[in-house]
């Protein structure tokens, strides 16, 4: 027990700001301003945010290779190069010193119809480009209704992280979003969530080992707000948020930030 206390105390929180399509190159700049300001004095979160890409550029320059706040994509396309109108590969994201990579977002599952097969290829090819995965899963309303959501991160979990090895598990960071909570004001419960993330915690560990799955960073998403944040933030499989309206004013995402550096 005390062993297993002491790897759970390594999963330094991560906090992301999924601004989605929102978000200009000048508001971005005006919110990285007052956002800096707010978190000044935290320490020991990881915090990152993931604008359009028309604003990954200027968002890099201004960061200019800073420690306390990383750069993350909301997505990439897994060829590295050629005939794909309207995609972005790895290594454009890489030369703008991008770290992180959001995949298989509900919106783009949704909306944009891509399956766990396709995001796995995508989960390979950042992983292959030094690019850390955040990898999103979780169920519709209608799923959970159906008592069906275990099933549902199982598949997806598995789908999506097929072929990955137990040292690229390290380098990816899981995103439990349940759907009928993203944008609806309505988040999970504690205890929904804490149920939830264990389990993706248990599908890890079938997927690689019990050792490499208590390492893994597992965020919550879904209408977090620096209101519920704390109590979301204390569970023990909880090791961040993935926050997307709360996330584009500086001084909620900063509050944020904050919880999870209590
Ligand atoms: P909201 O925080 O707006 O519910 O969005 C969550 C989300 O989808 C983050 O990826």
């Amino acid at each position: 027990m005390v062993h297993t206390q002491q790897i759970t105390n390594m999963r330094k929180k991560i906090i992301a700001a999924n601004w989605k399509m929102n978000m200009t190159i000048g508001e971005t700049e005006s919110f990285l301003e007052d956002f800096r300001m707010e978190i000044e004095d935290v320490n020991g979160v990881e915090i990152l945010i993931a604008p359009p890409f028309t604003s990954l550029a200027k968002l890099s320059e201004l960061l200019g290779g800073s420690q306390k706040v990383r750069l993350g994509a909301q997505n990439m396309y897994f060829e590295a190069a050629g005939a794909y109108t309207g995609e972005i590969s790895a290594a454009m994201l890489r030369e703008l010193f991008v770290r992180y990579v959001i995949l298989g977002h509900s919106e783009r599952r949704q909306i944009f119809g891509e399956s766990d097969a396709l995001i796995n290829k995508k989960v390979h090819a950042a992983l292959t480009s030094e690019l850390r995965p955040i990898l999103c899963v979780g169920e519709t309303l209608a799923e959970r209704d159906a008592g069906k959501e275990k099933e549902v991160l199982e598949t997806q979990l598995k789908g999506s992280l097929a072929g990955i090895t137990a040292e690229q598990m390290l380098d990816t960071v899981v995103a439990y979003e349940p759907v009928w909570a993203i944008g609806t004001g309505r988040n999970a419960s504690p205890e929904q969530a804490q149920d939830a993330h264990a389990h993706v915690r248990a599908v890890l560990t079938s997927l690689t080992n019990a050792e490499t799955a208590d390492k893994v960073r597992i965020q919550y998403g879904g209408s977090v707000k620096p209101a519920n944040a704390t109590v979301l933030l204390g569970q023990p499989d909880i090791d961040g948020a993935l926050v997307g309206g709360a996330s584009m004013e500086p001084r909620s995402f900063a509050e944020i930030v904050k919880a999870a550096a209590k």
